[in-house]
């Protein structure tokens, strides 16, 4: 190991070299200072001074299991000394086992088929992109002469930063700057009840929002559109967690049309919301399921597309006539990060995190609710996946300045929360939670403890 750079030279060369993601680089020229992390350990990070911060963000949304796990180093470790790659075109163990575990968790039923096929890449988007020309080429195979390739998904989702990912992504503050985009993608409105899109309310509103897909895909001819893909409670755009008979009527109307049902469990799976998978929740099997995050807990990059014995069957042909998968992934079900997925994923049900995830998530949502604030438009959320939505007296979304002095005092109050980032038009004002899984009672009144004196920050500001 190099030795170690104290936190003025790293800043020097990070201000010099890296390129931040979501971040204007010319505040590093006034006060605007980065944080140096150094560790973490349980739900906390230390930086470079020693001050600790409860990480209610959970990283990106995807530290489920906490900090300083060491049985996944371990894990991750012994199989780079073993064997640290081959290509996935062969048998690798970690691989075959973590594929063979996901089949296993994840649910089927005799309509849809059984979610037991995996292909391995490394990311979110990645498993994003690879679910969508696994659809077009499913439904052309399966539809000769029909030419299905439309995907359908939502304003304020998200679903990654590559091309056909931000395609589907309906983020317009994210979308803008890179169009055109790829062609073939199309938006309804979210289940966003608290400002309904619709100038709606539920349960008046026969949630109207959903009826937008089957007038897409009537409108457009269902022997055009390959798929819809959703993220089963909006992550990034806001924390939207829809109508319970949201997803089961998305279900209906996707089999009506023979339109393929891809849920986005990229955040809400590995028991973000309190079931193991979100679609447990609703009871709804999809065609596919698209994970990366919580699968490892970030302990190591890893994303995965999983689908149907049914969606595979669309695939068996025979050698040379073209009906393969024709993409290859250098590091899809690389060894590795598929034996650290498998340690996170021990974890993760030896300690049945998801029903920590699902008790002290309500207790959360309870506290912060109660929070008596006139900046804070709602709380909502579902297990341990929250937001907190700031308004004007008007109700509009909060301006961009008294958010951040929230989102500053919760850090000086030592709690780190995430932020919707080029999700709307306007000012992003809804912070977000997803801390680790493993969250206690006193972390969680930590945070309630933070927001309060947050909050009243933010109303003075
Ligand atoms: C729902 C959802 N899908 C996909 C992605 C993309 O994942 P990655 O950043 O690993 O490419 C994200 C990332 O935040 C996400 O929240």
């Amino acid at each position: 190991m190099p030795a170690a750079l104290d936190a003025a030279e790293l800043r020097r060369l990070d201000r010099d070299h890296c390129w931040h993601p979501l971040f204007q680089h010319s505040q590093l020229d006034g006060a605007t200072e980065l944080t140096v992390f150094d560790r973490g350990a349980g739900s906390t990070l230390y930086d470079s001074d020693g001050k600790a911060y409860l990480d209610a963000g959970g990283g990106l949304w995807n530290v489920n299991v906490g900090y300083g796990r060491d049985e996944i180093c371990r894990a991750a470790f012994a199989q780079m000394q073993r064997l640290p790659y081959y290509p996935h075109s062969q048998i690798n163990e970690p691989a075959t086992r973590l594929a063979a575990k996901l089949a296993e968790l994840l649910p089927g039923d005799e309509v849809h088929g059984n979610l037991s096929r995996v292909f391995f890449t490394n990311s979110g988007s990645e498993a994003n992109e690879s679910a969508f020309k696994i659809a077009r080429q499913c439904q052309r195979q399966r539809h000769p002469g029909q030419n299905r390739y439309k995907i359908i998904a939502r304003y304020q989702g998200y679903h990654g930063f590559t091309m056909g990912a931000l395609s589907a992504t309906g983020q317009v503050g994210r979308r803008t700057p890179y169009e055109p985009l790829v062609p073939g993608f199309l938006h309804v409105n979210p289940p966003y009840c608290y400002r309904c899109p619709l100038k709606l309310s539920y349960p008046d509103c026969g949630i109207a929002c959903v009826d937008e897909f089957y007038e897409v895909i009537r409108r457009e001819g269902p022997e055009t559109v390959a798929a819809v893909i959703v993220e089963p409670v909006i992550g990034g755009g806001g924390v939207i967690v829809p109508p319970d008979d949201y997803l089961p009527r998305l279900r209906e109307i996707c089999d009506r049309y023979g339109v393929l049902l891809i849920v986005d469990e990229v955040i809400t799976g590995w028991g973000r919301t309190g079931k193991l998978f979100a679609c447990e929740h609703w009871d709804v099997v999809a065609d596919m399921v698209v994970t990366a995050k919580g699968i490892t807990s970030g302990y190591l990059p890893l994303g995965a597309t999983i689908v149907t014995d049914k969606v595979f069957a669309a695939f068996q042909g025979t050698p040379g006539d073209g009906s393969e998968l024709a993409q290859v992934c250098t590091y899809g079900g690389h060894p590795p990060c598929c034996a650290a997925a498998l340690a996170n994923i021990d974890i993760l049900l030896r300690e049945r995190l998801w029903e920590n995830a699902a008790e002290i998530g309500a207790y959360l949502l309870a506290g912060l609710t109660a929070i008596d604030s006139p900046i804070v438009g709602q709380v909502r959320g579902l297990g341990l996946m929250l937001a907190v939505e700031l308004v004007e007296p008007s109700g509009a979304l909060l301006n961009a300045a008294q958010t951040g002095a929230v989102k500053a005092a919760l850090k000086s109050a030592g709690v780190l929360v995430g932020q919707m980032s080029h999700a709307v038009i306007g000012p992003n004002s809804v912070l977000c939670l997803s801390p680790p899984l493993i969250l206690t009672r006193a972390e969680a009144d930590q945070i309630i403890a933070a927001f309060h004196i947050a909050l009243a920050a933010g109303d003075q500001s």
